[in-house]
């Protein structure tokens, strides 16, 4: 059910369900980070490895306090600068923060949303949220409130209406390792905003060897079309002759009569408004049952990062 009542929402949330929330970055689906019975329907619910934490969302910063047990310097300034809004940082956790949200790590990711929805929906509550994105584990982040019924409406009781997500994209991960900055996870903040703040960090968003390690998958993302990143769109399309192509590209439309359909994510080349609309663009083209979507790459600074990561990830 969609719904847009908060209180509903709430009510729910304090009877150890799970109910999606609408971010500013994706859809979340979320729970009492207290109850372990509500934290176990997550991962039961998305099919996510027991091996992969979540995202603790909390109602203001200085809740960070009662999360995390040391917060490095750096971490304070990106705090203060970027929340609420589409950073996770990754702190030493307390005692109270159970291991089924951490992957029994000792550190916690944690954010404060800003989404004026979930924040009230916080409000309410006497408990922060565990939420990882609303899809089943590897596939398409939700944006929209119908795209988390497409997958869930039967297994959760609510999907929480807060409009499209305006970054689009998850939020960007920073951890810390002896108090040094390390980007985990590019995302809706670009490297070049939080590099302005605290200088040049180390960027290590692949995927760890070992199996305990922050579960940023190779293979994510992933439109159940196969899809191709071009450099050279015409190319491509010839490549695939005869075959039913949908384009996902950045700010113009190619003169092709084969194309069953073509997604301009940006007509004013803003990454920021591509990024919004990358997921969307995805979920309608995996509808279409195309043989393959060719994605064009994006300019490799500020969002078109984060856009170029998902694309790739999407192709694995
Ligand atoms: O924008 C977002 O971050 C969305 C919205 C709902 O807030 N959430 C989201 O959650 O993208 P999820 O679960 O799809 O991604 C969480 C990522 C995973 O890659 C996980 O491995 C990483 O956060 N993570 C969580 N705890 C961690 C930790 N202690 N150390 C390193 N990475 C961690
Ligand atoms: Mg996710």
């Amino acid at each position: 059910m969609i719904s847009k009542d908060v209180h509903l929402a709430a009510k729910w949330l304090k009877e150890n369900q799970i109910v999606a929330i609408p971010t500013e970055t994706v859809y979340g689906l979320a729970a009492n980070i207290y109850s372990d019975e509500a934290i176990k329907k997550i991962f039961e619910t998305k099919g996510r490895p027991q091996n992969n934490p979540l995202i603790v969302h909390i109602a203001s910063k200085e809740d960070v306090y009662n999360i995390a047990s040391k917060i490095p310097e750096k971490a304070k300034i990106l705090i203060d600068k970027f929340w609420p809004g589409p950073l996770t940082v990754v702190l030493p956790k307390k005692e109270t923060i159970s291991n089924t949200i951490t992957s029994n790590k000792d550190t916690v990711a944690i954010r404060m949303p800003n989404h004026p929805v979930t924040l009230e929906l916080l409000k309410l509550l006497d408990f922060p949220l565990a939420a990882p994105s609303a899809n089943p584990f590897g596939s398409i982040s939700p944006t929209e409130a119908i795209h988390v019924e497409n997958y869930f409406k039967d297994k959760i009781p609510m999907t929480l209406d807060g409009g499209n997500c305006t970054k689009g994209i998850e939020s960007t991960i920073i951890g810390f390792e002896q108090d040094n900055p390390i980007l985990y996870r590019l995302g809706s903040l670009s490297l070049e905003a939080i590099e302005n703040q605290i200088g040049t960090i180390k960027v290590n968003n692949f995927e760890e060897k070992t199996p305990s390690a922050p579960g940023m998958m190779l293979k994510h993302y992933a439109p159940k079309t196969p899809i191709i990143i071009s450099q050279n769109i015409t190319k491509s399309i010839k490549n695939y002759n005869n075959k039913k192509i949908g384009l996902l590209l950045f700010n113009s439309k190619y003169d092709c009569t084969t194309i069953v359909h073509q997604e301009i994510l940006s007509k004013n080349s803003d990454l920021n408004q591509a990024a919004s609309n990358l997921y969307a663009a995805m979920h309608r083209l995996d509808k279409l049952e195309l043989d393959i979507i060719i994605a064009e790459q994006f300019p490799n600074n500020d969002l078109g990062r984060a856009i170029n990561d998902r694309l790739f990830r999407a192709t694995k």
